[in-house]
Parts: C-alpha cells; sequence; structure tokens
C-alpha cells in the first residue's frame, strides 16, 4: 500500500503549472468515438483516468499513439465493438459519457453501471431521459446500461437538475442526430464548452456551451484531421489557490484561466488574502490568519463543490466561525472527521458544517475518503505540525498529476513510501 508522508508546517511559495483539465478529458475522450478519422489531443493530463479512457477505447477498435506524456493521436475509423468492458468502465464515473460517444456513433451501447468517488447517491435519470428523448430504448439492469436505437433524432430535452454529466452526454449523443436538439437548463461547466469546442473543431455544429441552452445541429460526419488542447484545469488551480490560503503562502499559478476561477477569487479576497491575475496566471498570497467565510456549493458559476473540501482546510484554521452550506452532493462532508483527527473542530450535519477555526491542526494518519477531500487532506497535512501519513493515493491519482512533486517544489516536504 503506498501513502503520502507530509512533514508539515511549511509556507508554500513559488511558482506551480496547472495540467489539462480532468473533467474536459475524461469526456474529450469517448468524444472522439464521434469521430470517423483521426485526431491529436494535446494538454492531456496524465492521470489514471485518463489512463483507463485510452485502454476502454482500445478495446473498442481505437488506435491510440503516445506522442508525448501529454499529447496523443487517436484513429477512431475502424471501431468494431459498442460495449464497453464493464469491469473497466466500473472503476470511474466519466465512465458514462461512452453510453451518450457509442449510441450516437453505432446507435448501440452499453457500459457498466459508472463508479467514481462516493458522494452519496449519483443518479443518472437525466442523462436516460435524453438518450430516450433522441429515440434510444434504454436498460439498466444486472449492473449495465444498454441503449439501443434505429436512429435519433434531435429534439428538445428540459433537464429537471442542472447536471454536467448529463448535459455532456446528450451533447454527444445529438452531435451525428437527424435534426436539431435543444438542451434547456443545461450546465454551463467550463469543461463543457471545452468538449463542445472539441466536437466544433472536429465538425459538429454546437451553440450555446456556456449558456444555460445549448442547440446543437446533428451533422453527418465528424472528419477530426486536427489537433485540439484540454483547457487548464480549474480545480488543480483552484486547489493551489487554497493551499496558499491555507499554508499562508504566496502561490504563482501558471496556465489556469483566471475567469473560470472569479468564484474562488471573491472567497479568498473576503477571507483576507490577495489575488493578482493576467489573463492565464494568478498570483495568489495572504501574510495573516485567514478570515471566516460562509460558502454554499453551486453548480458553474457558483463555488464548485469539487473545491469544497479545499476550502474547508483554510476555514479549519480561520479567525471565526464559518459555515459551508453543500448543495450538490450528499455524503461530500467525510473529510471532515480526518480533519477532525488533525485537531479541527467540525461539526457536520446534512447539507451544513460549522467550522470553528483553531490556529493550528496538528499531524496524524488521515484516509482520502474521495478526489478531493484527498487533495484537502493533503494541504491539511502540509498546514500541521509534525507529521501526517495519508492513505488511499488511488483517488488523488484519479484526478491530479504529480500531485507531490508539484507541491514539493513549492515548498512542501512530501514523500510517497509503499508499505
Ligand atoms: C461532475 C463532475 C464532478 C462534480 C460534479 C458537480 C465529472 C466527471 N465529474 O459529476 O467532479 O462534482 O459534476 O460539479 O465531470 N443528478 C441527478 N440526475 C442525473 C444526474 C445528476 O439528479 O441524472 C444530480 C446529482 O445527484 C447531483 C447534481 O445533479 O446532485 C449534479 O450532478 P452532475 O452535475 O451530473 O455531476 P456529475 O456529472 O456526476
Amino acid at each position: 500500500m503506498e501513502k503520502l508522508v507530509i512533514n508539515g508546517g511549511t509556507r508554500l511559495t513559488g511558482e506551480v503549472t496547472i495540467s489539462g483539465a480532468k473533467n474536459a478529458a475524461v469526456a474529450i475522450l469517448p468524444a472522439t468515438l464521434l469521430i470517423d478519422g483521426v485526431c491529436t489531443i494535446d494538454n492531456l493530463p496524465n492521470i489514471s483516468d485518463v489512463k483507463i479512457s485510452c485502454d476502454i477505447l482500445q478495446t473498442l477498435g481505437a488506435k491510440i499513439t503516445w506522442i508525448s506524456e501529454h499529447e496523443i493521436e487517436i484513429d477512431t475509423r475502424d471501431i468494431s465493438c459498442s460495449r464497453a468492458p464493464l469491469d473497466m468502465t466500473s472503476k470511474f464515473r466519466a465512465s458514462y459519457y461512452l453510453l451518450g460517444s457509442l449510441i450516437g456513433r453505432c446507435k448501440d451501447a452499453q457500459v457498466g453501471l459508472p463508479g467514481g468517488c462516493n458522494l452519496g447517491a449519483r443518479p443518472i435519470d437525466q442523462h436516460i431521459k435524453g438518450l430516450e428523448a433522441l429515440g434510444a430504448k434504454v436498460d439498466v439492469s444486472q449492473g449495465k446500461i444498454t441503449a439501443k436505437a434505429k436512429k435519433l433524432v434531435g429534439t428538445s430535452v428540459y433537464m429537471d437538475v442542472v447536471s454536467v454529466g448529463a448535459t455532456i452526454n446528450i451533447m454527444l449523443a445529438a452531435t451525428l442526430a437527424e435534426g436539431t436538439t435543444i438542451i434547456e437548463n443545461a450546465a454551463k461547466e467550463p469543461h463543457i464548452v471545452d468538449v463542445a469546442n472539441f466536437l466544433n473543431t472536429m465538425g459538429a455544429d454546437i451553440r450555446g456551451a456556456g449558456t444555460d441552452v445549448i442547440k446543437i445541429n446533428g451533422v453527418k460526419k465528424l472528419k477530426g484531421n486536427t489537433t485540439y488542447s484540454v483547457v487548464p484545469d480549474q480545480i488543480e488551480a483552484g486547489t493551489f489557490m487554497l493551499a496558499a490560503i491555507a499554508t499562508k503562502g504566496d502561490i504563482l499559478i501558471k496556465n489556469c484561466v483566471t475567469e473560470h476561477l472569479d468564484c474562488v477569487s471573491a472567497k479568498i479576497l473576503e477571507m483576507g488574502g490577495n489575488i493578482e491575475g493576467d489573463g492565464d496566471s494568478l498570483r495568489v498570497w495572504i501574510n495573516k490568519r485567514p478570515q471566516k467565510a460562509n460558502i454554499k456549493t453551486l453548480p458553474y458559476p457558483g463555488f464548485p463543490t469539487d473545491l469544497q473540501p479545499q476550502i474547508g482546510v483554510a476555514l479549519a484554521i480561520a479567525d471565526g466561525t464559518s459555515y459551508i452550506t453543500e448543495s450538490i452532493w450528499e455524503s461530500r462532508f467525510q473529510y471532515t472527521s480526518e480533519l477532525n483527527k488533525m485537531g479541527a473542530k467540525i461539526s457536520a450535519h446534512g447539507k451544513t458544517a460549522v467550522f470553528e477555526g483553531v490556529k493550528t491542526l496538528s499531524g496524524a494518519p488521515v484516509y482520502a475518503t474521495d478526489l478531493r477531500a484527498g487533495a484537502a487532506l493533503l494541504i491539511a497535512g502540509i498546514v500541521a505540525s509534525g507529521t501526517t501519513e495519508l492513505y488511499n493515493l488511488n483517488h488523488i491519482d484519479r484526478g491530479y498529476e504529480n500531485i507531490e512533486e508539484k507541491f514539493r517544489k513549492i515548498g512542501a516536504n512530501i514523500q510517497r513510501v509503499t508499505e
């Protein structure tokens, strides 16, 4: 078993470069199944969710050539199979994008019920509703989802909840459908815009991504033959911004889209931090103990649920009592009991957690309960006095490239140890 051993009490200073976005990459890779040709994808993060996405594409007949650590060429001319291996798809959440892509390309799709972080109930009713509206018959049984269609025909789909995954899945299925599909009450996250930009670069006709109405005019074919670069990771950038605040540090975050981080910047200013930005980089610093702040997670452009545990660490050591309301995932406060082992004073009940700020944390053995909880506990280990041992690294490795190396370069004392 691997663990991170963190000797804490460090102020983080220096520069960090953000990788391509995990949540965009894990949607763009299945989207290549809609292309009858060859394309190149650049700025892919080197994380395990990307590796498994590539492995699945290969089992379906895609030919993948790694050009460099972050760039691949994918040839999807000979897709021979529309049934993804169940054991592989159940390893991560984004495998549900294979449904939209395969039904779009082959009019037949089968994937295992998606895995990923345990954040509470993760229904897929909106994905199914959208695919059925386009003309697919969908069956969920025996741990798998099967979809079949004679043809897909564009239609209007009103989303009952704002869902990132369902918005992208319907967009994927509608790209090659006959006629026009309109998604109303669509999610607006940066990676939705990125997937639409990718598909449009390959020949699709998608308008309105980034607003709550997306219009997809079906096209006959996506031809590929071009290169696409994945957008920088909003959540990785936010993680380092909040690490600067929690460690009373000073970090220059390079290769980020600063407007994607406005919601985080606003909270950091409220907490007494400082921010300077110039388009694709942000300097975040604070010279004193952060102040209390209240947070409510919301769909973009609201405060992202995927940065809730990381800001939770800064609030755990802030001056005053803060409240976090989690409105997306019911089990997202599991990390708070791990933080309490390190001396935090947090009580979580249902959707709300109360953070009574303490002056400092102290090292302890802790377990990453999910991907973002893992990042938060890593930051807590850097803040804490003494040694923290962080377990369950498989969660962190799914979504952060070279995380300990990036933190080491800005001053953290972290070693990955195999027990
Ligand atoms: C994506 C992200 C995840 C992030 C989440 C919210 C990926 C791979 N994962 O997850 O990191 O935390 O967005 O920003 O991009 N819902 C339904 N029915 C559905 C679908 C969702 O009720 O069919 C509900 C969910 O229970 C949740 C809310 O809608 O309360 C948002 O979920 P959704 O945006 O779909 O999250 P994911 O796409 O799974």
